[in-house]
């Protein structure tokens, strides 16, 4: 049964990657979806002949329950929820290889101590991802405030915890004593919990994607502890994957790793707005379709108001629109618009907007003071001249998109709501800004209708 247990991992492994690379992109995302879960149903099934198991009847109803629970949560989860689902599945991740850890040192029975050391680390750190993931979960869920909780002496006390569960975890391995075990996890626990107290706001995205890349790490160490191909492979695809993701999100804020792992947290922004002068300038459907229809370029800047109205169909018919008459349409897309990674990248894919018409901030950017016509839909923080101007604004210093040079701007948003920031927009209030009240979908819809009529 071995050598087919083995080639089994083998060609789960190589399904991993194989699905990893196609969600490099929006178009192919999806099926690399597909083939990774058929991996690791593969890796699951095979998992059930391995030599001298038991307790079957227990490992099918955990199969049951997990897979049901999990079959739900996807189906009936909203986009806007999408971070706290992430955030429970990273925590799942890294509690199993937590808990694998546990039972594996708890028997004490590791061939030597090289592989009890990657047991004990796999544990630290997937323990760490385990209890930092709920922690973000419920600030994402709204179960407990989500901006930073501070005490004095943070840093220090965590550190302290930190180090505790490094300790326990060199005498463990040293002195072997098993009852250092549940303390061991008990202060890894602990500092995942603490270690994310004091992050909110912001910087919530870039920890989901850290605890995502620890758990791949505590994964794959397991594996090496445990002998399992499967787990090694997975776990080191999802902890580079997940570095790099955090990495690139860490980028996009401006924000090194490093500041977002020990410098900012527990340091709470209070944003002290200046007066914002100037007024809300609403614009009627017909007179906004006019304005784009005369343009020569309209860049199309989508944020998470897009992705709540599901408007991504109706926008690629306004863009149509507008080309047919010949005006050059193209879409800006931040990199953290919306509530998850390539948010707007994967609406946008779903509506069969050309890949090629999507630009990058970096891109982008130079192309706004000379672009007729800025279609803001629903987006609000990542269109924040704020971000360029206020040192006391929370997103101080995050790239933004340069809407504010074009010549005209006009903003689909329902009313006043503010963005993830909580903060108010200058860009709303300015000479050449018009507002578009409404759901996005429907005034989307309403501009390709009175475009048509023209
Ligand atoms: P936001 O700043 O969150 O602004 C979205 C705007 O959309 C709101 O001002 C809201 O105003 C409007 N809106 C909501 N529903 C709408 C609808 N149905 N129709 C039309 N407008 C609607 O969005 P953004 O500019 O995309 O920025 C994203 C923010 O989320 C950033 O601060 C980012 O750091 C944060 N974040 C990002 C991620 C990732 S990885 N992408 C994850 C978590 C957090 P009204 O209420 O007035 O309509």
């Amino acid at each position: 049964m071995e050598p087919i247990i083995q080639i089994t991992y083998f060609l789960t492994a190589f399904l991993f990657i194989f699905g990893l690379k196609r969600m490099s992109s929006p178009m192919t995302a999806r099926s690399g979806i597909i083939w990774a879960g058929f991996a690791m149903m593969f890796a699951t099934v095979v998992t059930f002949f391995w030599p001298g198991l038991s307790h079957y009847t227990l490992m099918i109803i955990a199969v049951v329950i997990g897979s049901s629970i999990a079959w739900i949560l996807a189906k009936k989860v909203s986009m806007k929820d999408m971070p706290q689902m992430i955030a429970v599945y990273n925590g799942m991740g890294g509690g199993s290889a937590a808990a694998i850890a546990c039972v594996e040192l708890l028997k004490n029975e590791m061939a030597n101590t090289g592989l009890a050391a990657l047991a004990v680390a796999g544990g630290l750190i997937g323990a760490i991802a385990f209890t930092g993931s709920v922690i973000a979960f419920a600030k994402l869920q709204g179960l407990m405030k989500e901006r930073p909780v501070t005490f004095p002496n943070q840093q220090h006390i965590n550190l302290i915890v930190l180090a505790s569960s490094v300790v326990l975890g060199i005498l463990l391995l040293s002195i072997g004593w098993g009852f250092l075990v549940p303390l061991f996890f008990a202060a890894a626990l602990a500092f995942g919990i603490m270690m994310t107290l004091p992050i909110g706001g912001g910087d919530m995205p870039v920890v989901i994607s850290l605890y995502n890349a620890l758990t791949g790490l505590a994964v794959g160490f397991e594996g090496f502890a445990m002998g399992n191909a499967a787990m090694i492979v997975a776990g080191t695809v999802v902890g580079a994957a997940g570095t790099l993701l955090t990495l690139l999100m860490a980028k996009a804020m401006n924000r090194s790793l490093a500041n977002v792992l020990f410098g900012a947290f527990g340091q709470e922004v209070t944003a002290t707005e200046g007066e914002i002068k100037g007024s809300l300038k609403p614009i009627e459907i017909d007179d906004a379709a006019i304005m784009m229809a005369y343009a020569d370029k309209v860049i199309i800047i989508p944020g998470y108001g897009m992705a709540v109205a599901q408007a991504q169909h109706k926008v690629r018919e306004l863009a149509e629109t507008l080309e047919k008459r010949g005006i050059t349409v193209k879409y800006a897309i931040h990199p953290v618009a919306g509530r998850m990674p390539g948010h707007m990248n994967v609406l946008l894919a779903e509506a069969n907007v050309p890949y090629e018409k999507l630009f990058d901030i970096e891109e982008v950017n130079p192309e706004f003071s000379n672009t007729d016509v800025s279609l803001v839909i629903g987006a609000n923080d990542v269109v924040n001249p704020a971000a360029k101007t206020n040192p006391a604004s929370p997103i101080y210093g995050m790239p933004i998109l340069d809407v504010d040079r074009s010549k005209n701007c006009l903003v689909i948003k329902r009313g006043k709501g503010k963005g993830f920031a909580g903060i108010e927009n200058e860009l709303f209030f300015k000479e050449n800004t018009r507002m578009l009240y409404g759901d996005a979908q429907d005034v989307v819809g309403k501009l390709v209708q009175s475009l048509k009529r023209l």
